[in-house]
């Protein structure tokens, strides 16, 4: 594809994601076609120490940027001078992280002279991603209100959103992210890095205990989460209850500190089981609360999870509800979601409050997820 820059409608936007560990570029047109979705992962670098290393994981960033760039362009068959706009992912994330995805995409913006430059919120770019698709599979225009719910390494959170570009939160965990529960205790079974993808396969070939893992219901009209109990609850259920917790017992005459209970692929079962369960309840509570939401906009890497997306499944057939969860795809960190929202806040002209001056932020308060 040749020519000048493009049109506001076919708008063509290129995206990059370097918020954790995924180096990610993306060129996608009118804010739903994706032509090209490149992702570097860095999962051989960390799978030694368990988890993600800043430092490792800026320094292959800078190595990796600009190839991807330029594999991601010419993927898509685009010229940087047809890019309507450059749309970055420039918060929340790693701070080293972060700012070298700022730099590159200011160093293309400054070297093309006036193309747009577009600050994204990578959680909020997670809603968008059950809405793009290549051009073969370019999923419909969601209706709105929507209620949106992110499970990932990072967050989980509820918003209710009037459009793509103005989203309010509404619940979020007050301890641990699902996936970071996920990845814990996949770590204490002895599962590989990442653990989220292993615990779920190991969970489809054992059947949950009974009775369960409990679940933070918080108090009775909450939508927030919490994942930190049901992570404990595995650690006991797998490798019995340690001495230190174990003292009042002792306190009544027993000595003996119960042992382990369940097998790996029970323990997998029973966690992922309780896990999902918290969701489906505080997405139920969302829907009674927010009626006119009859649409749900689901992403981020737990999104992949087999047992959440056939739970999210059966609730819209349920509850009447269209529910958007992503390719598989776009469910983990990828820049075709950045790119994507970076277009709708351009059309939106929402990206003027990102000047020359913008630069990375690592947390933000997310009551507007903006
Ligand atoms: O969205 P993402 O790529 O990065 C963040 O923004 O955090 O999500 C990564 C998380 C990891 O915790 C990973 O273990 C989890 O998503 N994950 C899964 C599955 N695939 C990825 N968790 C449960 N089941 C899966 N199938
Ligand atoms: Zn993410």
């Amino acid at each position: 594809m040749t020519g000048p820059p493009s049109s506001p409608a076919e708008a063509l936007v290129l995206g990059i994601e370097t918020s954790c560990d995924e180096t990610a570029a993306a060129v996608v047109r009118a804010g739903r076609e994706v032509l090209s979705n490149v992702i570097a992962s860095q999962t051989d670098l960390h799978a030694e120490y368990r988890g993600v290393v800043p430092e490792i994981a800026s320094r292959a960033h800078c190595e990796r940027l600009l190839p991807i760039i330029q594999r991601a362009l010419a993927d898509a068959g685009v010229a940087l001078a047809q890019l309507a706009g450059i749309a970055v992912g420039n918060r929340p994330g790693l701070i080293g992280s972060l700012l070298v995805g700022v730099a590159g995409a200011k160093a293309l913006a400054w070297a093309l002279g006036n193309t747009p430059i577009i600050g994204v919120n990578h959680v909020q770019a997670h809603l968008i991603a059950g809405c793009i698709g290549p051009a073969t599979d370019r999923p419909r225009p969601p209706s709105f209100p929507a209620l949106g719910l992110v499970v990932s390494g990072g967050h989980t959170s509820l918003f209710r959103c009037e459009s793509t570009t103005s989203c309010l939160r509404i619940g979020a965990t007050i301890d641990d992210a699902i996936g970071e529960a996920y990845d814990k205790v996949a770590a204490i079974l002895g599962l590989p890095f990442p653990g989220g993808p292993s615990l779920d396969a190991l969970a489809r070939t054992a059947e949950p205990a009974i009775p369960g893992f409990p679940i933070a219901r918080i108090a009775p009209d909450s939508l927030d989460f919490s994942f930190s109990g049901l992570k404990t609850a595995a650690l006991y259920a797998y490798q019995g209850v340690p001495e230190a917790a174990w003292v009042q017992k002792k306190r009544e005459g027993r000595n003996q500190a119960p042992r382990a209970t369940l097998t790996a692929a029970q323990t997998a079962a029973t966690f992922q089981h309780a896990a999902v369960n918290a969701i489906i309840l505080k997405l139920e509570r969302a829907l009674d609360r927010h009626p006119d939401c009859t649409t749900l906009l689901v992403g981020g890497g737990v999104s992949a999870n087999s047992l959440l997306r056939e739970r999210i499944g059966n609730l819209a057939a349920s509850r009447r509800l269209d529910a958007r969860l992503p390719r598989l795809e776009y469910c983990l960190d990828n820049a075709a979601m950045i790119a994507a929202l970076g277009h709708d806040l351009l059309q939106a002209r929402d990206w003027t409050s990102d000047p020359w001056t913008m630069t990375a932020t690592p947390t933000v308060g997310m009551d507007r997820a903006r």
